[in-house]
C-alpha cells in the first residue's frame, strides 16, 4: 500500500512539475468518479484540471481547477466538512487524516473514546494506576488550563490527569477511576495522552481499509451527536464546514438563517446525495434574473450535493463548478422548500469557507467613497467577526464585494492567497470570523440585513454566485484568476478579445449643455484626432439641464437637438465615428412627465415624507410592469438612432426602502428583486441589442461588480478623472477587475475634482490601463496639444490588445511608497509588453529603485524601447529642471537588448525627477520579430 502510494507520489511529482500545469495526471487505483466518468487501474492517465474527484465509498470530493484543489468530505453525522483549499495534492493521497484532526477536540474525542471504552466495560481488567498520574491532577484544572472546550488544542496535558476527573467535568460522569484504567489497558492505552489521542486507536483501522468506515461511536451519528451536544454548553467545536449551521452549538456566524413555521430556526442539514455534471449547471432564475458564469462540458465540471434537514425534510443544493483554465471555484446554494409550510429565509451565504488556524491571518479588501473607490485595505484579523457591506441597494462606492484572506500581510508576488468575490450588484456581506482558537470562517453573500424571503411549499430559492480563486504567488496571481475567469466565463462572449473604440464622452466637456452646435464640434474635433466614438452624455432629453429635473423623461430635448438622435449619430458617424448615448433608467425625477403620470412606481414608504423637491426617486424595479416599460422605453430610444454605446448610470442609492406593490410579508425581498429586476432588463436589452456595447456606471464606481460584467464589458470607474487619484483607484480596481473593464479617461487640466494640473503624457499613461476614452473638450486644447494628443491615441490602438488581453503586473504599489506607482501588462501570446512608472512626490537627492518587471521569460532576449522620452532634465550648472532640444532617455539610449532574467532580476533605472513624470517602455521578445 506504501510503496503503491509513494509510486503514485512519483508520477504526480513528474507530471505536476510546477503549480502552472494546464492538467495533472495521475495513476489511479481504486475506484473514483472523475466528472462523469469512472476510472478504474486500467485507465491510467486522466487529466484533473476541471474534474471533480469522488471517494464514493469514503464520500469524499477533490475538486481540481488549473492548478489547485479544493476538497471536503461527509463527516461521521453527515455534514459537509471543508478539508483543503490550496495547490493541488494528488488524488490517491488518502486526507482522511485532516478529517480526523478537524473533528471534535481532543478533550472531545477523549468523551467519545469513553463511551467506546464504556462499551468495552466488560474487558478483563489490569492495572495501569501507576502510568495515570497523580490524583490532584482533576479534569476541572484540565478544563481551566484549556480555558474552553471549543475545538481549541490541548495545550497543557504534560501532566497526567485522571480519567475520572476528566470524565467528570466533560460529562459529570460518576464512573470509577478503576472501571476507566481497567478500560484503557483493553484498548491498549496506558495514560492519558493515549486516551485523548484515542483517534489513533480508529485511525489505525480507518487505514487498513480502502474504504473510509466510521468505527466504533462514530458508526452512529446520534451517538456522535449525543457527544457533541454534551459540549454545546461552551460551543461546538469549531469544525471547518461547507455550510455552517447555527442554533446547535457552533456560535460562529451560521451560513444561514432559516425560520420555520413554528418560529423555531434549528436546521441541522446533512448529506443526502450528490451528483456530477460536465460543465456548468445553469442557474434556474426562478426567484428573477441573476448573472452567472458560463462554462461549457470541457472546461468545467459541476458537483451538486444535495442536504437535507431530517427534521423538516427541507433540502438545500451546495453547487460547485471548478474550471480548467483557471484556479476558480465558483460556488452557490439553492435551497428547496419540500416541506409543507412556507419557510423564511433570512440570511444564506453564497460560499462558507472555514480556514484552520494559521500564526496571522490578514483580511483584505476594497473600501473607498464616491470619488475614492476601491483602495486596497489590509488588516490583521484578531478574534470576533468583520464584516464588510453594502445595505445601499448597489454594491457601492464604500465596500466592494470582496474579500481575500492571507497568511500574514498579502504580498504582491508571493503567498497563498484566497480571494472571493459575488456575482452581484446589491446588497451584500462579506464577513470574517476568527474564534477563539484561530480558525477563520469568510464567508460572503445577500446582505442579510433588510432581507426576509418567503419560501412557500414547492419554492426555490437560489443564492447569487460567488467566485472562490486560489493564488499561490500573492496577490497578482489572485488577479491574474479572477481577470482570466471574467475574461473567459463572464463578460459578454461579443465583446471577448475586442478593444472599445477610443470614445470622447461629453460630460466633463460640456456637462448639460449638450447641444448640437456643442456636440457637433467636439466631434469634428476628436475626429480630427483620431477618436473612434462620441458619448454623448447627461443633459440630451427632457428638459434636463441641471440634475433636478427629466430622468423618466426618455425623448428629445427639441431645443438642444432639433433634429433628434438620428440625425446627431448619423452626422457623427459621417465624421467616421461611432456613436453613444449616456441613460439612467432606474432613477425618476420628481420634476418629470413620468413622475406626475406614475407617481406610485417609485420604492417609498407613503407615511413617511421624502424630501424631494428637487431630488429623485428611485423606480419600483421589483413591479414587472415597470421592468416592461423601461424595457420597451429603453428599446425605443435605441432603435431611434445609430446607437452602439450606451451608459447606464445610476446615481442614487436606495433610501426609504419599500414596495408599495409588495404585500407587507414580501418587504423583505424588495432590495434584491430590485436587483433582479435590474438584471432582467439588463439581460433583455442586450440580448436584443447585442452590437451595443454597455458601459454601467453609478454615480462613477459605485456598482463595480462581478455582476454587472456579465452585460457591461466595462464600468465607469469613478467620477474622479485625476490621474493622480486614479492611479490609486485603479490600482485597487486591478486587484479583481480586469484592465479592460476599467473606463479611465484622459480629462482636461485643472481637474474638474482635485484643481490638479498633471501632464498629458501621465493621464495618457494613467488611461492606457484601462478602457481608454477622452472627458475634455478637445476645441480648448491647444494646437501642440491636439498633435501630441493623436499621437497617443495611435499609440493606445497599438498598445491597448496587450493591456486588454495580457497579464496586468503592480509593480511598484502607490498605497505603500506615496511615492511611486507602476504597472506592467504583459502578453505571452506575442511576447510584447508595456510597462509605465509614475512618480508622485519627488523627493531631490534620493535616487529611485531599479524598475524589476515581472512575468517575462527567464531566457527570452528583449528588445526595450522608451516611448515617449520626456524632455526634462536637470542642468547641473543652474540646478534647474529644464527642458531640452532632444529627448532625455531614462536608459541612457532608445533602446536596450536583455534577457527576460535581466530585466526580471536587475530591473530598469528609471531617473524619474519631479512630481508627476512618467516613463514608458514597450517591450518584445526579438526571436518574434527578428
Ligand atoms: C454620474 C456619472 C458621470 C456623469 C454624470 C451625469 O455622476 O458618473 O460620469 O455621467 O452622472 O449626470
Amino acid at each position: 500500500m506504501e510503496r503503491e502510494r509513494r509510486a503514485l507520489a512519483h508520477v504526480f511529482d513528474r507530471m505536476v512539475p510546477d503549480a502552472d500545469q494546464a492538467a495533472m495526471a495521475v495513476e489511479g487505483t481504486g475506484r473514483r468518479t472523475v466528472g462523469k466518468e469512472v476510472f478504474e487501474d486500467t485507465q491510467p492517465r486522466v487529466k484533473l484540471a476541471g474534474t471533480v474527484v469522488v471517494d464514493e465509498a469514503g464520500k469524499h470530493f477533490r475538486l481540481y481547477s488549473k492548478s489547485s484543489m479544493y476538497a471536503f468530505c461527509v463527516d461521521p453525522v453527515g455534514r459537509i466538512e471543508h478539508l483543503y483549499w490550496g495547490k493541488a495534492l494528488p488524488p490517491n493521497d488518502d486526507l482522511t487524516y485532516l478529517s480526523f484532526s478537524n473533528g471534535p477536540a481532543k478533550l472531545q474525542r477523549a468523551a467519545v473514546a469513553k463511551n467506546h471504552l464504556r462499551a468495552k466495560a466488560s474487558a478483563p481488567v489490569s492495572t495501569g494506576k501507576e502510568a495515570l498520574g497523580s490524583d490532584e491532577d482533576n479534569g476541572i484544572a484540565l478544563l481551566d488550563s484549556e480555558s474552553s472546550v471549543d475545538g481549541g488544542t490541548v495545550k497543557n496535558y504534560s501532566n497526567m490527569h485522571t480519567i475520572e476527573g476528566t470524565e467528570k467535568s466533560l460529562a459529570g460522569d460518576t464512573t470509577t477511576a478503576d472501571t476507566h484504567m481497567a478500560m484503557t489497558s483493553a484498548l491498549g492505552i496506558s495514560n492519558l495522552q493515549d486516551l485523548l489521542d484515542a483517534g489513533s486507536v480508529f485511525r489505525a483501522q480507518i487505514d487498513s481499509s480502502t474504504s473510509i468506515k466510521c468505527p466504533l461511536p462514530w458508526e452512529n451519528p446520534r451517538t456522535f451527536l449525543g457527544e457533541w451536544a454534551g459540549a454545546a454548553t461552551f460551543g461546538r467545536p469549531s469544525k471547518l464546514l461547507e455550510f455552517g449551521e447555527g442554533s446547535t452549538g457552533d456560535y460562529r456566524s451560521p451560513s444561514f438563517d432559516l425560520r420555520f413555521q413554528d418560529g423555531g430556526r434549528v436546521c441541522p442539514f446533512r448529506y443526502q446525495s450528490h451528483r456530477v455534471v460536465s460543465g456548468k449547471q445553469p442557474m434556474q432564475h426562478i426567484n428573477g434574473r441573476l448573472p452567472e458564469l458560463h462554462a461549457n462540458v470541457e472546461n468545467a465540471t459541476t458537483l451538486v450535493v444535495t442536504l437535507v434537514d431530517e427534521q423538516s425534510l427541507l433540502e438545500c443544493d451546495l453547487v460547485y463548478t471548478v474550471f480548467n483554465d483557471v484556479d476558480a471555484i465558483v460556488r452557490r446554494v439553492v435551497v428547496r422548500n419540500t416541506t409543507a409550510h412556507p419557510i423564511l429565509v433570512q440570511k444564506l451565504m453564497s460560499a462558507t469557507v472555514d480556514f484552520h488556524t494559521s500564526n496571522s491571518y490578514f483580511l483584505t479588501h476594497l473600501s473607498g467613497s464616491w470619488a475614492n473607490e476601491r483602495r486596497i485595505v489590509s488588516k490583521e484579523l484578531s478574534m470576533g467577526r468583520v464584516c464588510i457591506d453594502s445595505c445601499r441597494g448597489t454594491s457601492s462606492h464604500q465596500h466592494n464585494p470582496f474579500a481575500a484572506l492571507s497568511v500574514g500581510q498579502p504580498q504582491e508576488n508571493d503567498g497563498e492567497v484566497y480571494g472571493m468575490t459575488l456575482v452581484y450588484s446589491g446588497n451584500f456581506v462579506a464577513e470574517s470570523d476568527m474564534c477563539e482558537n484561530g480558525r477563520v470562517r469568510l464567508q460572503m453573500g445577500i446582505n442579510p440585513n433588510n432581507f426576509e424571503w418567503e419560501l412557500k411549499s414547492n419554492d426555490i430559492f437560489e443564492s447569487p454566485e460567488c467566485v472562490l480563486v486560489f493564488s499561490d504567488s500573492g496577490l497578482t496571481g489572485m488577479s491574474h484568476q479572477f481577470h482570466s475567469l471574467f475574461r473567459h466565463h463572464l463578460l459578454p462572449k461579443q465583446f471577448k478579445n475586442t478593444v472599445c473604440p477610443v470614445l470622447i464622452n461629453t460630460w466633463e466637456a460640456m456637462y448639460f449643455d449638450t447641444t448640437y452646435a456643442n456636440v457637433m464640434s467636439l466631434a469634428k474635433g476628436a475626429a480630427k484626432s483620431g477618436v473612434e466614438m462620441l458619448v454623448v452624455d447627461d443633459g440630451w432629453f427632457g428638459s434636463r439641464d441641471d440634475a433636478t429635473s427629466s430622468l423618466g423623461d426618455w425623448y428629445v430635448c427639441k431645443k438642444k437637438l432639433p433634429e433628434g438622435l438620428a440625425k446627431l449619430a448619423q452626422d457623427i458617424n459621417d465624421l467616421g465615428m461611432h456613436f453613444g448615448l449616456w441613460v439612467e433608467p432606474e432613477l425618476v425625477s420628481h420634476k418629470s412627465r413620468l413622475y406626475q403620470k406614475r407617481p406610485d412606481w417609485i420604492l417609498h414608504k407613503p407615511d413617511v415624507n421624502k424630501d424631494s423637491a428637487d431630488g429623485d426617486f428611485v423606480l419600483d424595479l421589483t413591479r414587472t410592469d415597470v421592468q416592461n416599460y423601461l424595457i420597451d422605453c429603453m428599446s425605443s430610444v435605441f432603435e431611434s438612432a445609430n446607437i452602439e454605446y450606451v451608459k447606464w448610470d445610476m446615481n442614487s442609492h436606495i433610501t426609504e426602502i419599500y414596495s408599495d406593490h409588495a404585500a407587507p410579508s414580501a418587504q423583505g425581498k424588495v432590495y434584491h428583486q430590485y436587483c433582479m429586476g435590474l438584471y432582467q432588463i439588463l439581460n433583455t436589452l442586450t440580448s436584443r441589442f447585442p452590437r451595443i456595447r454597455f458601459e454601467t456606471c453609478c454615480g462613477g464606481g459605485g456598482r463595480f461588480d462581478a455582476g454587472m460584467l456579465q452585460y457591461s464589458p466595462q464600468i465607469w470607474t469613478s467620477d474622479n478623472t485625476d490621474a493622480t487619484s486614479r492611479l490609486f483607484i485603479q490600482h485597487g480596481t486591478s486587484l479583481v477587475y480586469p484592465p479592460s473593464c476599467i473606463s479611465a479617461h484622459i480629462s482636461s487640466v485643472p481637474n474638474h475634482q482635485t484643481l490638479r494640473i498633471s501632464s498629458f503624457k501621465f493621464r495618457f499613461l494613467v488611461s492606457l490601463f484601462g478602457s481608454l476614452g477622452l472627458e475634455l473638450n478637445i476645441a480648448t486644447i491647444e494646437e501642440r496639444e491636439c498633435a501630441e494628443l493623436s499621437m497617443y491615441l495611435q499609440l493606445c490602438k497599438a498598445l491597448s490588445p496587450i493591456v486588454h488581453e495580457g497579464e496586468f503586473y503592480r509593480l511598484w504599489n502607490p498605497v505603500d511608497s506615496k511615492q511611486l506607482c507602476a504597472w506592467m501588462s504583459y502578453h505571452q501570446g506575442r511576447g510584447e509588453a508595456v510597462v509605465a512608472a509614475f512618480l508622485l512626490t519627488s523627493d531631490p537627492g534620493h535616487y529611485l529603485p531599479r524598475l524589476r518587471l515581472k512575468g517575462l521569460e527567464p531566457q527570452s532576449n528583449y528588445l526595450v524601447e522608451e516611448i515617449i522620452p520626456s524632455t526634462a532634465a536637470h542642468n547641473v550648472q543652474t540646478g534647474r529642471i529644464e527642458a531640452c532640444p532632444a529627448p532625455i532617455y531614462k536608459l541612457g539610449k532608445k533602446s536596450i537588448t536583455a534577457s527576460g532574467r535581466t530585466l526580471m532580476s536587475a530591473g530598469l533605472p528609471v531617473h524619474l525627477i519631479y512630481d508627476g513624470d512618467t516613463a514608458a517602455f514597450f517591450i518584445r521578445d526579438i526571436s518574434r520579430f527578428m
